[in-house]
C-alpha cells in the first residue's frame, strides 16, 4: 500500500515537473516572439523615418528608444553613413563638369553631418524626450560636438577640387561663434560660407529657410552639384541640387 502510494506521488511530481518544463519552453518561446517582433515594428519605424514616410515626428516611440539607441552608436549606423558617402565619391567621379569660374558649389548641413550630437542625446533620452532646445544650444556652447570622420575626409576631397562649399544650418545665429570654434576644433575649415539662421528665418519651416538660401545662391549664379544632409528638410524644396545624399538620423526630425 505504501509502495503504491510512493509509487503514484512519483508519478505525479514527474507529471507537475514536464508540465512545468513546458510552460517554461512555452513562455522563452513567446517572449522571444515578442521580442523579434519589437525588433521588427522598431526596425520598420526607422527605416519608415529613413523613407520618409513617418514625419514630423517629435519623439522616438517609447518602446524603441533603446532599439534607436543601440543602432545610433552601431557599427551599423557607421556603415551606413560610410556607404552613403562612398556614393558621394562615386558621384563625384563623373557628375560634373567642374569649372574653374568659382560658380560651383556643394552644400553641408552641419549637426549629424559634419559633426555629432549623440554625446548630448546619450544624455537627454536618445529621441525618447521631446528636443529642449535650451540645453542642446547650452551643448552646443561648449564646442565638444565629435566629428563624422568620413563626411569630414568627403569635405575636404570636394574643397580640393574647387567647389565652394556652403554649410546650411538650423541653428541660430547666436550660436555663430561657438560653432565656428567647433567646426574648425575637429579639422573642418576652408568653406565659403556658413549660414545659420537669423532671426527672421526663425519663423520659417527649416526646409523653407534652407530653400530659401539656396534660391540666394543660384540668383548668385552658383550652380549646385550636390547637397548632404541628415535631414529631409535639407534636401528638398526648390530650387533643388543635382542630387543629394541622406544620412542617417532617427532621433530627431526637423521640418
Ligand atoms: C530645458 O532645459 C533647461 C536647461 O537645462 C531647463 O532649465 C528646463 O527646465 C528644461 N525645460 C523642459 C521643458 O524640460
Amino acid at each position: 500500500m505504501a509502495k503504491k502510494t510512493l509509487l503514484i506521488l512519483a508519478f505525479t511530481s514527474l507529471f507537475i515537473g514536464l508540465a512545468a518544463a513546458d510552460w517554461n519552453i512555452l513562455d522563452q518561446k513567446w517572449r522571444k516572439a515578442r521580442r523579434n517582433s519589437l525588433k521588427n515594428y522598431c526596425e520598420s519605424w526607422r527605416i519608415n523615418v529613413e523613407l520618409n514616410n513617418i514625419r514630423e515626428f517629435e519623439v522616438v516611440p517609447q518602446e524603441c528608444v533603446d532599439y534607436i539607441k543601440k543602432y545610433m552608436i552601431s557599427s551599423q549606423y557607421k556603415a551606413d553613413s560610410e556607404r552613403a558617402i562612398e556614393e558621394v565619391t562615386l558621384y563625384l567621379s563623373s557628375c560634373c563638369p567642374f569649372e574653374s569660374d568659382g560658380k560651383d558649389a556643394w552644400i553641408f548641413d552641419v549637426d549629424d553631418t559634419l559633426i555629432s550630437t549623440i554625446p548630448y542625446f546619450k544624455k537627454h533620452g536618445f529621441g525618447g524626450e521631446k528636443v529642449n532646445s535650451t540645453s542642446l544650444e547650452a551643448w552646443m556652447k561648449e564646442r565638444k560636438a565629435p566629428a563624422l570622420d568620413h563626411t569630414l575626409k568627403l569635405f575636404h576631397e570636394i574643397k580640393d577640387r574647387g567647389v565652394k562649399i556652403f554649410l546650411i544650418s538650423s541653428r541660430r545665429e547666436t550660436l555663430r561663434s561657438p560653432t565656428v570654434d567647433n567646426l574648425i576644433n575637429v579639422g573642418c575649415h576652408g568653406w565659403t560660407s556658413l549660414i545659420l539662421r537669423s532671426l527672421d528665418d526663425e519663423y520659417m519651416h527649416v526646409q523653407q529657410y534652407k530653400s530659401q538660401v539656396r534660391k540666394r545662391l543660384v540668383d548668385q549664379g552658383y550652380r549646385i552639384w550636390g547637397i548632404i544632409g541628415d535631414q529631409w528638410s535639407s534636401l528638398k524644396g526648390q530650387p533643388d541640387a543635382k542630387r543629394t545624399f541622406k544620412l542617417p538620423n532617427s532621433i530627431y526630425y526637423l521640418s
